[in-house]
């Protein structure tokens, strides 16, 4: 039987200028996802790029003296260079440049108009001639230009829309039939009942301002607009509209598309608008998610507050970089990133939570049993029969949370099976244990730990792959079956396990002060 598919994708990034923690954040959450899934047994794809064209991108480039073509290339390889660094494992890499990408945005341009869902018509609005661009009335700041502050000017440009209205029941009755679509609900809630009930607006979908775009095919002065070129990106990477749709057929529609709140609204009202025209099946779920905030509030350029991910990376490794960024964006609330909180969690839940509980396990397994756990003993010591309910009932809830995703109440739900399996420690004092030559009970409590370090491992691996395969390799677990999610279940299959003679620490303890100042002149750039 064929695998169940899994396809994510994130959004694809304007190359405006370095990613940040914050554009990392959505990358590292889709490769995490496309990991877990892949461990529970499906044949997944993810996707991310960039999405190349606009007016921006076309200034941002002329201000460096590049065409736009090559400030873009050049963004597309640092991407990639950052990516590769942080491990992650996308399947493809769309650039909204590449002529397999602008020829079906075209092709669904012409379609779009063959059906009459996007036709000619005036654009009204406020211009500004120094800034060449139209502001509607509220975007205007006292009567002025909101970027520059001068004088605009009414002022009609031709333009192509697309016929929004006429989805409106359609969008509306799948709202009402598929109430999980976007996650989290008061999203939802917000789109629905601020954005769509009050009545949907036909969309301007063409520029005749600048030229940095795809032309439309049958009047090449306009350029199609920037959002109904980015959003094809997640279809013409799957090859639709090509020669070869075995891509599309096997993997559309998406299982989860992420983004952020901000360009929710573009994702959940649009996009499925587009795809009805196209008579396409919608995606299965969005996701957005909160910003990752700084004391003072957005990162920015002008209040040098800016963290890049190569800052923590290189100092503190790329595992306790994504821990943090995923265990401190809550699911429904912006996050917030301070050196304080960084360090403080690499050193409780990292250094002392996960890397005492791994060191101390193998120090007493190495000074009571030469390293060798033998096997299962049952449950012998008075909390044993709790601590394996614990470690079943954490799975489920760490399954759940991933499959609803709360990642960090995921990754929260995994500590406290490590800080129970800490707890298990002073409960049973092996120390007493070994002085009163209990063996079997002896045995029995390593058996626990270092099974439920094995789960541990199993848990983490989709968010901090190499921590987790450092712990098994620590304990001597390599078998192909102890290492599997489905294994989780399991408690009594070890077997002759030898662990490491000395362990090697997974994270070392930091110096907080010192580390804070390191963190924060790096944030001054
Ligand atoms: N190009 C569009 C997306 C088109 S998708 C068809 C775009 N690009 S972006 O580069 O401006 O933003 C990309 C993503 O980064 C968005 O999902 C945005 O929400 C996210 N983030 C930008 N700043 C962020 C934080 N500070 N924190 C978390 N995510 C943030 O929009």
């Amino acid at each position: 039987m064929d695998k169940k598919t899994f396809y994510v994708t994130t959004p694809i990034y304007y190359p405006s200028g370095r990613f940040h923690i914050g554009t990392a954040y959505t990358t590292v959450l889709a490769d995490s996802m496309k990991r877990y899934k892949a461990m529970r047994g499906y044949d997944t794809r993810f996707l991310t790029g960039l999405d190349e064209h606009g007016q921006k991108i076309q200034e941002i480039a002329t201000k460096r003296g590049l065409t736009p073509q090559e400030h873009v290339d050049e963004m597309a390889r640092d991407a990639k260079k950052l990516w590769e660094k942080m491990h992650i494992e996308y399947d493809d890499f769309i650039r909204t440049t590449e002529p397999r990408h602008e020829k079906v945005v075209a092709k669904i341009f012409d379609k779009m108009m063959d059906n009459g869902d996007i036709y000619l018509g005036m654009y009204e609005g406020w211009y500004c001639t120094p800034c060449e661009s139209f502001f509607t009335e509220t975007q205007l700041v006292d009567g002025k230009c909101p970027d520059c502050g001068r004088e605009v000017k009414r002022m009609q440009e031709e333009s192509y829309f697309f016929n929004m209205k006429k989805y409106q029941k359609k969008l509306e009755k799948f709202y009402e039939e598929n109430p999980d679509f976007i996650l989290p609900e008061f999203r939802k809630n917000e789109i629905f009942n601020n954005f769509i009930k009050p009545g949907l607006e036909d969309l301007c979908v063409s520029r005749t301002s600048f030229d940095w775009g795809i032309k439309v095919p049958k009047n090449p002065k306009h350029v199609i607009y920037v959002w109904l070129d980015a959003l094809t990106n997640y279809i013409s990477a799957l090859g639709y509209g090509s020669e070869d749709e075995t891509l599309f057929k096997k993997y559309w529609p998406a299982d989860l598309q992420i983004v952020g709140k901000d360009i929710i609204r573009f994702h959940a009202i649009y996009w499925p608008i587009f795809l009805m025209a196209l008579n396409l099946p919608l995606p299965k779920r969005l996701f957005a998610h909160n910003f990752i905030m700084m004391k003072d509030g957005k990162m920015s350029k002008s209040k040098g507050n800016i963290v890049y991910p190569e800052l923590l990376i290189d100092r503190y490794g790329l595992d306790a970089t994504k821990y943090f960024l995923l265990r401190e964006m809550p699911y429904a609330q912006d996050g917030e990133f301070s050196p304080e909180t960084f360090v403080e969690r690499f050193n409780s839940d990292l250094c002392n939570d996960l890397g005492n509980l791994l060191n101390r396990t193998i120090a007493m397994v190495n000074k009571y049993f030469q390293g060798k756990v033998h096997g299962y003993k049952g449950r012998i010591n008075e909390p044993d029969e709790e601590i394996e309910e614990f470690a079943r009932k954490q799975i489920y809830e760490v399954e759940e949370n991933i499959e609803n995703m709360h990642i960090a109440n995921s990754l929260a739900e995994i500590w406290n099976l490590i800080s129970r399996t800490n707890k298990y420690i002073d409960e049973t004092a092996p120390w007493v244990l070994a002085k009163e030559e209990q063996k079997e009970k002896l045995e029995s409590v390593m058996y626990h730990l270092v099974e439920n370090l094995r789960k541990v491992a199993i848990l983490v691996k989709p968010f901090m792959p190499e921590t987790s395969a450092n712990i098994l390799k620590q304990l001597g677990i390599q078998d192909e079956e102890n290492v599997t999610w489905d294994s989780l279940k399991d408690y009594d299959k070890l077997k002759n396990i030898q662990v490491i003679e000395k362990g090697i620490p997974l994270f070392l303890r930091l110096d907080a002060e010192k580390e804070i100042d390191y963190i924060k002149q790096g944030m001054k750039g």
